[in-house]
C-alpha cells in the first residue's frame, strides 16, 4: 500500500493567505526550515495505479498537479483520472471544498458519514458532482467497507469510527449549547486496510480528545496520521491570531497532560505522524524546540509529498 501526503497543513494552509504571524512570514520569505504546506489530504493506493483520496482540500488542483501519479494518463482515454474514490472525514472547508475540483462529468465514488453527506446534499454547489457520474455512499461507523471506484475495486477497505470533535465551523449554532449542535458523524477517523495483505493504518486529522474508545482503537496500531493542529491549547490566543483555544476549535493539542504526546505514550503505536498542522504551530519550524520535543517523543511531522509504503 502506498500512502502519499498531498497536504499536511490545517485549514488555511501554510502560509495562510492573509496571515502575517511569524511562521507564515518566515515561510512566505522562503526562510530555511519553514516548508510551505497545502491543506489536509492523503492519497492511498494498493496497486499504484488507482487512487483513493482521504479528504478533498481546497488545494486539490495544485496537489494533483504536483503528484504525477494523480494526473490524467496520457495513454488513456480523452477524459481519465487515477482518482477513483474520495472519503471525507468531516464537513470542514479544508476537507470538502476540493470536491468542487472533481467536477467535469467524471465517474467517482464519494464516501462519508451520513451526517457529512447530508451537509453536502443540502448545499447545491456540490451538485456539480452530478449524480449521473458520482455515487455517494454512507460510511456507517465501525463497519469495514470495500472501497469501489466506478470501474474498479481499489483493493482497500475503509472502516469509519466516531472521534470526539465538533460540527463544521460554518454549521456551528451557538443557540444549541456548548457543543454548537455537534452530532454523531460530524468527525470520523478512518482505518484503511489493504485487502490483499491486511496491512493497515489510521487517519485521524481532526480529534478533540483521546477517550477510552479511541485509545482502544489506537492501541498497537502500526501507523497513525494524527491531528497536529496546535502545539498548545492557547497558542492562537497568545499570538493574537484568534480568541479561540484548541479545545474550542475541537482540536487536541500536541503538548500538555491531556495532549497527544502524553496520550499516545502507552498505546504502542509503531509510527506516529502529525498532520493537519495549523500555521501557528511551532513544529512547522524545523529548528524549533517544540519540533525537537515532538521528535524526541517519537513523532514525525508530515510534509507535502511525504510517501509511506506499508
Ligand atoms: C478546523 O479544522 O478546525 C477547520 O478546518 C477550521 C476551518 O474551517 O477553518
Ligand atoms: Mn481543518
Ligand atoms: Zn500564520
Amino acid at each position: 500500500m502506498i500512502i502519499k501526503v498531498l497536504g499536511s497543513a490545517a485549514g488555511g494552509g501554510f502560509p495562510q493567505w492573509n496571515c502575517n504571524c511569524s511562521n507564515c512570514a518566515s515561510a512566505r520569505a522562503g526562510e530555511p526550515g519553514f516548508s510551505p504546506r497545502t491543506q489536509s489530504s492523503l492519497a492511498v493506493s494498493a496497486n499504484g495505479t488507482d487512487w483513493l483520496l482521504l479528504n478533498a482540500s481546497p488545494d486539490l488542483r495544485q496537489q494533483i498537479n504536483e503528484t504525477p501519479e494523480l494526473g490524467a494518463v496520457r495513454s488513456g482515454s480523452l477524459r481519465n483520472t487515477p482518482i477513483k474514490a474520495v472519503v471525507v472525514t468531516n464537513a470542514d472547508v479544508d476537507h470538502i471544498a476540493g470536491l468542487i475540483n472533481l467536477r467535469e462529468q467524471q465517474p467517482l465514488a464519494l464516501y462519508g458519514s451520513h451526517r457529512v453527506l447530508s451537509t453536502l446534499a443540502a448545499n447545491s454547489i456540490f451538485n456539480v458532482l452530478s449524480k449521473d457520474f458520482v455515487t455517494r455512499s454512507d460510511l456507517p461507523s465501525d463497519e469495514r467497507v470495500a472501497v469501489k471506484g466506478a470501474d474498479c475495486d481499489l483493493g482497500l477497505t475503509v472502516e469509519a469510527f466516531d472521534v470526539p470533535g465538533k460540527v463544521a465551523l460554518f454549521l456551528e449554532d451557538e443557540s444549541r449549547g456548548p457543543d454548537f449542535g455537534t452530532q454523531k458523524g460530524d468527525t470520523i477517523g478512518l482505518e484503511i486496510t489493504e485487502t490483499a495483505t491486511g496491512k493497515r493504518f489510521l487517519y485521524i486529522p481532526g480529534c478533540a480528545t483521546i477517550d477510552a474508545a479511541l485509545a482502544k482503537r489506537l492501541e498497537g496500531a502500526p501507523l497513525v496520521f494524527f491531528d497536529g493542529t496546535l502545539f498548545d491549547d492557547e497558542e492562537m490566543i497568545r499570538q493574537k491570531l484568534s480568541q479561540k483555544t484548541g479545545k474550542r476549535m475541537g482540536h487536541i493539542s500536541i503538548s500538555g497532560p491531556e495532549g497527544s504526546i502524553s496520550s499516545f505514550k502507552n498505546l504502542n503505536v509503531d509510527r506516529k505522524i502529525f498532520i493537519h498542522i495549523n500555521n501557528s504551530n511551532p513544529i512547522l519550524n524545523d529548528n524549533s524546540e517544540e519540533r525537537q520535543a515532538a521528535e524526541a517523543a517519537g513523532w514525525e511531522v508530515s510534509h507535502d509529498g511525504m510517501e509511506v509504503r506499508l
